[in-house]
């Protein structure tokens, strides 16, 4: 991928849960190489936002193109087998299955002749991978449910972060991560955008969002208030585009 490609492109979206409307004309272009931050208040669509690329919902109208093709994706299984990885807010690990299992979902190694699952090798790849990315849980054999929230989102990020190829949607992805962790994962986000891969993060940090954005993009109540260049705007400006109070 070169970068300044536009991989993810966004016109017009809508998303109406009922009477609510959660995103109104939404539109970004995401290039390859790219940070984009996505900021707004509890409840602004963020997550919807997030949810409609992955293929969670359907947008009621507009349009959504990968690599400059017309793209739904009917669910989150689709849209992984095109490049795309998410970390989502609540997660989405399977809470009774082991660390390995959840690290190969959807994509389990299996053993010839008779296809059975290689539990073996897929634990030991899964271990060597949250050995490398130093998330520090007892093994990868443990049990999803066995491990602190900050763990499992360790496990979330790894596993993100591992398969994407393209285009990676990380909704707050370190807000239940001590200091030094949440520093890990900054510099990961850093080597996927210096893999040129596009990336949009969620964030309530806005010092994080600062550290890391090359843009950082507006929503307040659905609706799109801008796009700014990160180093040509200040932390005074975001605050009054997400609440609206100059
Ligand atoms: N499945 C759903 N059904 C009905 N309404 C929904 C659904 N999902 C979200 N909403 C509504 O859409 C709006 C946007 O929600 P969303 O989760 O996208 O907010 P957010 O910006 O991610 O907020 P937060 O920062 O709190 O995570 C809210 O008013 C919410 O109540
Ligand atoms: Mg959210």
């Amino acid at each position: 991928m070169t970068p300044g490609t536009n991989v993810l492109s966004l016109k017009n979206i809508h998303k109406a849960f009922g009477g609510v409307v959660a995103i109104q004309d939404f539109s970004l272009d995401l290039q390859a190489g790219e940070i984009v931050a996505l900021v707004g208040d509890n409840g602004a669509g963020k997550s919807t936002l997030i949810k409609i690329v992955s293929g969670v919902y359907t947008p009621t109208s507009g349009e959504i193109r990968l690599d400059g093709e017309a793209a739904t994706f009917s669910d989150a299984s689709s849209a992984r087998s095109n490049g795309i990885e998410v970390v989502y807010q609540d997660l989405a690990l399977a809470d009774q299955q082991p660390v390995y299992m959840n690290m190969f979902l959807g994509r389990e190694l299996t053993k010839p002749p008779f296809g059975l699952l290689d539990k073996a090798r897929m634990r030991r790849e899964a271990q060597g991978l949250v050995d490398e990315l130093d998330v520090r849980i007892p093994s990868a054999a443990s049990t999803i449910s066995d491990l602190s929230g900050g763990q499992r989102q360790g496990i979330a990020i790894a596993r993100a972060t591992h398969w994407a190829s393209k285009l990676i949607l990380l909704d707050e992805p370190t807000a239940a991560l001590g200091v030094a962790e949440t520093a890990r994962v900054e510099e990961q986000i850093i080597n996927l955008k210096q893999k040129n891969l596009a990336i949009l993060i969620i964030s309530h940090s806005l010092d994080q969002v600062f550290r890391l954005s090359d843009r950082i993009c507006v929503l307040r109540r659905g609706e799109q208030i801008g796009i700014r260049e990160t180093a040509s705007t200040d932390k005074n400006e975001i605050v009054s585009m997400i609440t609206g109070v100059s």
